[in-house]
């Protein structure tokens, strides 16, 4: 049985204090025109003796949001602060005002997994029904945001920005509603369109994809499970082998009957790299679980074996994990698999101006401190599976490069960052929180994305450790 404990430890454990740092010292030299915020969201309990922290004990998912950002502009670093998400229960044991504003269906929530800007908001945001959180560009909590009124309900942590018309475009989901909703958030700020697509048994929707054709919706088995919430589990969601998994194609513009489901292999897949419309086929590359099951089929775990303590390796599964790309073809009437990289890995992100377009490169993270807790609790992996590394994929020559960091040099998702405005794909840089164990911080670590097994161009060094977390947004200065 994995350790309940493991994600309040090591490189996951939460840190206590909350700092404001300026003027960072770095190592090497900053590119001059990297001028905005890198930003990363991840749960961070308030401490380990919270009453409350210890139901949600052995689940990374259920820690309220603490974001990380550092500033910076003409090649100098200028600050690094970290900041508790402010939901009202948190307000409240740290003391504070809660700043308040709309919550949706009663689910107030410490958003805790990615950070992205639109419309001039900086946004925390979270899955499974809570609103997103606004912060001010020194990380102050504003409270939460439904866009003046607009927005029904929450909607998950990954949205996808169609370039072409800065409009953002998201899926919510929640348990009590027989429908997932595809949501598009105008440049304005407002919610511009809803669309309720029918699926059964409650799936958990984690990520999406957005092609100029179709929006990608993954219907997968890992749904709302009301005897997981009978027994207390407060993420519900559990491997479903009785729900179908599907991949479905809503036309843009179109309406939920112009839905058409494709079906795939029993699979959980919590991230797409990117998508693109190919001669009417389309094309999505993602991070893919084999599924809960052996090679036989059987159901090989028991998702609700731990009532207080939910075990998230039970909802990825057994494994194994590979970057895989799927081609769906309309004319035919089916996907069609195929394998991209077989290296355990996650956090897959592309260049975001591709977004929707065909990418050549993409980049991930293999982290052996997840990989070992998430998803190989039984050992399936061998260790050096599980080095911490970045990867980048050249997916059009085939080939993949590693920038290893070593054992205990843990590095979180990774960024990629343009060299300038008008640069060609993979023309940049690539940045993550690396853990450094040599200083028992963290530091900023930027690659150039073209020399990416080079030494770093720069290392900003934090004054704190960064426990390991979920997504995050370079938010370059307008
Ligand atoms: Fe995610």
């Amino acid at each position: 049985m994995p350790d309940p404990n493991r994600f309040l430890r090591g490189p996951f454990a939460p840190v206590e204090e909350e700092i404001t740092a300026f003027g960072l010292p770095v190592t090497g030299s900053l590119p001059a025109g990297l001028n905005g915020r890198y930003l990363r969201n991840g749960p961070n309990p308030l401490g380990l003796d919270d009453p409350g922290y210890r139901f949600w004990e052995g689940y990374w998912f259920l820690g309220p949001g603490m974001v990380h950002g550092v500033r910076l502009r003409d090649g100098k670093a200028e600050w690094y602060r970290n900041r508790w998400v402010r939901s009202q229960a948190l307000a409240e044991a740290m003391d504070e005002k809660w700043p308040g504003g709309p919550v949706h269906a009663g689910m107030d929530f410490a958003a805790n997994t990615h950070i992205i800007a639109h419309a001039g908001r900086y946004l925390a945001t979270v899955e499974a029904g809570p609103l997103p959180y606004e912060l001010s560009g020194e990380l102050d909590i504003l409270g939460p945001c439904d866009f003046a009124g607009t927005l029904p309900g929450g909607f998950a942590a990954h949205t996808k920005l169609d370039h072409a018309t800065g409009e953002l475009h998201a899926i919510a989901y929640y348990w009590a509603w027989d429908h997932v909703q595809h949501v598009i958030i105008g440049a304005g700020g407002t919610v511009s369109r809803t669309t309720d697509i029918p699926v059964a048994d409650g799936p958990m929707m984690h990520d999406f994809a957005l092609t100029p054709g179709y929006v990608v919706l993954l219907d997968l088995p890992v749904t709302f499970s009301l005897d997981a919430a009978s027994a207390g589990v407060k993420l519900p969601y559990t491997w479903n082998p009785a729900h179908q998994a599907r991949v479905g194609l809503l036309p843009r513009g179109g309406t939920a009957a112009g839905v058409r489901w494709f079906e795939v292999d029993p699979c959980w897949v919590f991230h797409t790299l990117n998508a693109y419309d190919d001669d009417g086929r389309v094309v999505v590359d993602l991070v893919r679980y084999a599924g809960a099951y052996d090679d036989d089929g059987r159901v090989v775990v028991d998702l609700v074996r731990y009532a207080g303590a939910y075990d998230v390796s039970k909802l990825t599964g057994h494994g194994p994990l590979s970057l895989d790309r799927w081609i769906i073809d309309p004319a035919a009437g089916k996907v069609t698999q195929q394998r991209l990289d077989d290296r355990p890995q996650e956090f897959p992100r592309t260049d975001e101006r591709v977004t929707g377009l065909a990418h050549r490169y993409g980049y991930s993270a293999v982290i052996g401190a997840v990989g070992h807790a998430n998803v190989s609790p039984d050992g399936d992996f061998a260790d050096e599976a599980f080095s911490d590394a970045l990867l980048k994929h050249d997916l059009t020559a085939g080939t993949v490069q590693a920038h290893e960091f070593g054992q205990d040099a843990t590095a979180g998702e990774a960024v990629f960052v343009p060299a300038a405005p008008g640069a060609a794909e993979d023309d940049g840089y690539v940045m993550s929180y690396v853990h450094n164990p040599d200083r028992g911080a963290a530091d900023l670590v930027i690659l150039a994305a073209q020399d990416f097994t080079a030494e770093p161009v720069a290392r900003v060094h934090l004054p704190a450790r960064i426990p390991l977390g979920f997504h995050g947004s370079w938010i370059a200065d307008p």
